[in-house]
């Protein structure tokens, strides 16, 4: 990652504390929950899905139960497994007291399932979209979108990840078997008051830095704890925090096998020590138990605010690494994996050497270059891109359907903002000019842009129904989102 990346992180060991500070993770450690896997039911040649979005109750601390809301659960949902090539319909009971939405974050889709903040679902009703899955295998995740109240909707629990299958990935033999050496990691912070409820604390401050929490959870447990059965785990991680990013590691600096980004499998298997992945971001890490010594992950989060009141962002200081923390560099255990007993299959897998054939990016391919500038105004009051809030009823940009397009990211503010176009899986070209890291060679749908940065990607999109219905760019930050760091467009006909 040297050079690349979030630049406001620390590196773990580097600005690093090995405090657990404001990251709390000193209560008993608890068996890390596995969402329930939902695979539908194929009726009449779709893959069909039920599902209810309600209120629950969820203890954070033991014997404190806090007001939730869950996807056929009390809080988070199912895992919800499908397969390229296949149509997928939902039938989705909103027996919720507010309206919601449901989005598909990372899918191609028509714009009338997208489940962005144009499908309402009222109180009391029922939304049943379709659409085919052209995703590559990977994990994506479903989230409330609602106009205005992504935030609080998502932090009290409406999402929960997706696992697509398809042929390209079964012929690798790679771990798949799920909860057992395929887990989702769906990591959060929340925050709790003095009695250990659950709050959402908005305030001045917050609009403008996110909602942080001081606890995290991995799957809605806290300390969590993994009994390993298999020599080899594969991790799918989703930063599904409104605010926070993390870099994640293995404690004792060991080495994990990243095999793939948002959008699928890499090319190879890179060898990394550390991850970043801000809101919205996903990654998947092979690590290894047959040295048979328990595995601890570990998150470092940064301040993701850089010079906000000093005024010392990375372009004034020449593109060096500058980081003012305030609950930054903490470093602090998300998930114990125990170690693999004796007979209990430790067998040493190999991972194939090439995973996916992905051509570089070809810049030849673009017919026009479209440009987005990430605003945060004075405090925070004027979250915009080129210029404008979110506004429903206005379509800030028309894309033709087919065609390739270069989008230049520039971020105009402080703080660096994880950028998500839904309806694409794209391929980073740049960072001012220097290549990605292996994280972002693979296919993004959400990707981070620094303070003064800019960065390039390539798109285009292939979805064009439902002529008159946009689908949103945004900040993935939900209390940037929610203030209006977010723009719609149509995808037309040329
Ligand atoms: Cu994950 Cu538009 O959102
Ligand atoms: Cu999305
Ligand atoms: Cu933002």
């Amino acid at each position: 990652f040297a050079g690349v990346g979030i630049a406001a992180l620390p590196l773990v060991g580097c600005e690093a504390r090995s405090s657990f500070g404001p990251l709390r993770s000193s209560d008993d450690p608890q068996p890390l929950a596995i969402p329930p896997l939902n695979r539908g039911a194929v009726e009449g040649g779709e893959r069909v899905f039920r599902l209810s979005l309600t209120t629950g109750q969820k203890e954070f601390v033991p014997g404190v139960a806090s007001a939730t809301i869950g996807v056929d659960a009390d809080y988070l949902g199912p895992t919800l497994e499908m397969r390229r090539g296949e149509r997928v319909r939902f039938h989705i009971d909103n027996a919720l007291a507010e309206g919601a939405t449901v989005h598909w974050h990372g899918f191609e889709l028509p714009a009338a399932a997208d489940g962005g903040p144009h499908q309402l679902i009222r109180p009391g009703t029922r939304w049943s979209p379709s659409f085919e899955v052209r995703q590559r295998a990977s994990l994506y995740w479903y989230h409330s979108h609602l106009h205005r109240r992504a935030g609080p909707q998502v932090y009290a629990g409406l999402a929960a990840p997706i696992y697509v299958r398809d042929d390209e990935e079964a012929a690798l033999d790679l771990p798949s078997d799920y909860g057992a050496d395929d887990i989702p990691l769906i990591v959060q912070d929340r925050a709790l008051d003095g009695s250990g409820k659950l709050i959402y604390p908005l305030n001045m401050h917050t609009r403008m830095m996110g909602v942080l929490g001081e606890r995290i959870f991995v799957n809605g447990t806290q300390n969590a704890v993994f009994d390993a059965q298999t020599g080899q785990l594969r991790l799918r991680i989703l930063n599904g925090s409104n605010a926070r990013f993390y870099e994640f590691s293995l404690a004792e600096g060991q080495a994990m096998q990243l095999i793939a980004s948002d959008g699928g499998l890499l090319d190879r298997p890179h060898t990394v020590r550390s991850l970043k992945l801000a809101p919205g971001e996903r990654a998947q890490v092979i690590v290894d138990l047959t040295e048979g010594r328990p595995l601890s992950l570990v998150a470092t989060s940064p301040d993701n605010a850089m010079g906000m009141m000093g005024g010392q962002g990375r372009g004034m200081m020449g593109g060096g690494m500058m980081n003012r923390p305030r609950d930054g560099g903490e470093t602090g255990e998300v998930l114990r994996i125990l170690d693999i007993r004796p007979g209990r299959g430790a067998r040493a897998r190999r991972l194939p050497p090439r995973l996916s054939s992905l051509n570089a990016p070809d810049l030849s391919l673009a017919v026009r270059t479209r440009r987005f500038v990430l605003d945060m105004g004075m405090m925070g009051r004027g979250m915009t891109i080129n210029g404008a809030a979110m506004d429903m009823d206005i379509v800030n940009e028309r894309v033709p359907v087919g065609q390739w397009e270069i989008w230049e990211i520039a971020n105009a503010s402080m703080m660096a903002h994880p950028f998500h176009i839904h309806n694409a899986q794209f391929r980073v070209i740049d960072r001012d000019g220097r290549r990605p890291p292996p994280l972002e060679t693979g296919f993004k749908d959400t990707v981070v842009v620094n303070p003064r940065e800019q960065l390039r990607v390539l798109l285009r999109f292939e979805e064009h129904t439902d002529p008159d219905l946009p689908y949103m760019y945004h900040c993935h930050i939900l209390e940037h989102e929610d203030a209006g760091m977010m723009g719609q467009f149509l995808v037309v006909n040329s």
